[in-house]
């Protein structure tokens, strides 16, 4: 009997064909929308693999269901949203896509840095909206990101990569991090430190840790009390890790200057939420490894990963908990 084969969203055709020629597999395709949880609930029991993405939550309630489940392949690397802890109860093994996304993130990561801090999307609309009258010595001006000071919360492969690009910029580098990375403070020159001195000394704070319940809510009006006025909240990792109604209030009351996110607690965020409607919030729909070659290589892998887990091997990314 063929094994069963249920992935969450159309991937590419001849990763299909792949999959087709070992598995019964079936997608769900719907518009780019993710499956409806019912759908996800129904077909659960029948399947021995699964494909899932950041978009689909496979809790418990999931898992309890799920009686010939053997392998869920995530096309993400974050997974906060797979209780692996339950998954690894049952013997179902966990995979994500590490390293194919690093430079592609710290890219995006960089260039919302760049894009707050210089006021790029302010600016494009006034000039788009014919407010551009004249040359002004202060119009738009923003802050300068050379030789300034990049905070980094959590320095993992992103956190890396994104430090390899502050220094092409001259800035000095502060890092908090679990565990501290001496190797990386020889190689590249950055300095350890704890969160509060990093967000009393940063001008711009970039959030790289992955969710989970210790950095929930990392970030509260009491932390962004702690950074400078002049400072910039840089977010390209987990909505939750920052408390966005405590975001909101010191964005609206110069506690900050202003903010760069990419993700956000609920997602997709609602289109009348605050956030969006501050000028000083640069706000992206979660696209940090939304390169064409990126994603290619991400569905690539995660393929990969569920085709070595359901053929009783060890995948390359099994996530260990
Ligand atoms: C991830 O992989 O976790 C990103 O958030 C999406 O690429």
């Amino acid at each position: 009997m063929r094994q069963k084969v249920l992935i969450t969203r159309k991937p590419p055709t001849y990763l299909m064909e792949q999959l087709s020629a070992k598995f019964d597999v079936e997608t769900w395709d719907f518009e780019d929308q993710p499956i409806r949880r019912d759908v996800l609930i129904q077909k659960i029991d029948k399947i021995e693999g699964l494909l899932c993405l950041l978009t689909d939550t496979i809790d418990n309630d999931l898992l309890q269901k799920s009686d010939n489940l053997k392998v869920v392949s995530n096309l993400a690397v974050g997974y906060d949203n797979i209780d692996v802890n339950n998954a690894q109860l049952r013997s179902i093994q966990v995979t994500n896509t590490p390293g194919i996304l690093t430079e592609t993130t710290a890219d995006l990561t960089f260039a919302l840095i760049l894009t707050t801090a210089r006021r790029i999307i302010e600016a494009s609309n006034e000039l788009r909206s014919g407010k551009w009258k004249t040359w002004s010595p202060f119009m738009l001006a923003g802050m300068d990101v050379h030789n300034s000071t990049l905070g980094i919360i959590g320095m993992g492969e992103i956190g890396t990569a994104v430090v390899k690009r502050a220094k092409g910029f001259g800035m000095k580098i502060l890092y908090y991090n679990r565990t501290r990375k001496k190797h990386l403070e020889e190689e590249h020159g950055i300095v350890y430190t704890n969160l509060d001195e990093l967000l009393q000394t940063s001008d711009f704070v970039s959030v790289l840790t992955p969710l989970t319940p210790e950095t929930q809510n990392m970030i509260t009006l009491n932390e962004l009390k702690m950074m400078k006025k002049t400072s910039i909240l840089i977010n390209t990792s987990r909505g939750g890790i920052i408390n966005e109604n405590d975001l909101i209030t010191a964005l609206k009351s110069e506690i900050i200057l202003g903010a760069g996110l990419d993700v956000y607690e609920q997602e997709p965020i609602p289109l009348d939420h605050q956030l969006l409607s501050l000028p000083n919030v640069v706000t992206l729909p979660h696209i940090g490894s939304a390169s064409v070659q990126t994603r290619m290589k991400m569905w690539e892998l995660a393929v990969l990963n569920l085709t070595i887990g359901l053929e009783g091997g060890t995948p390359p990314n099994l996530v260990q908990k």
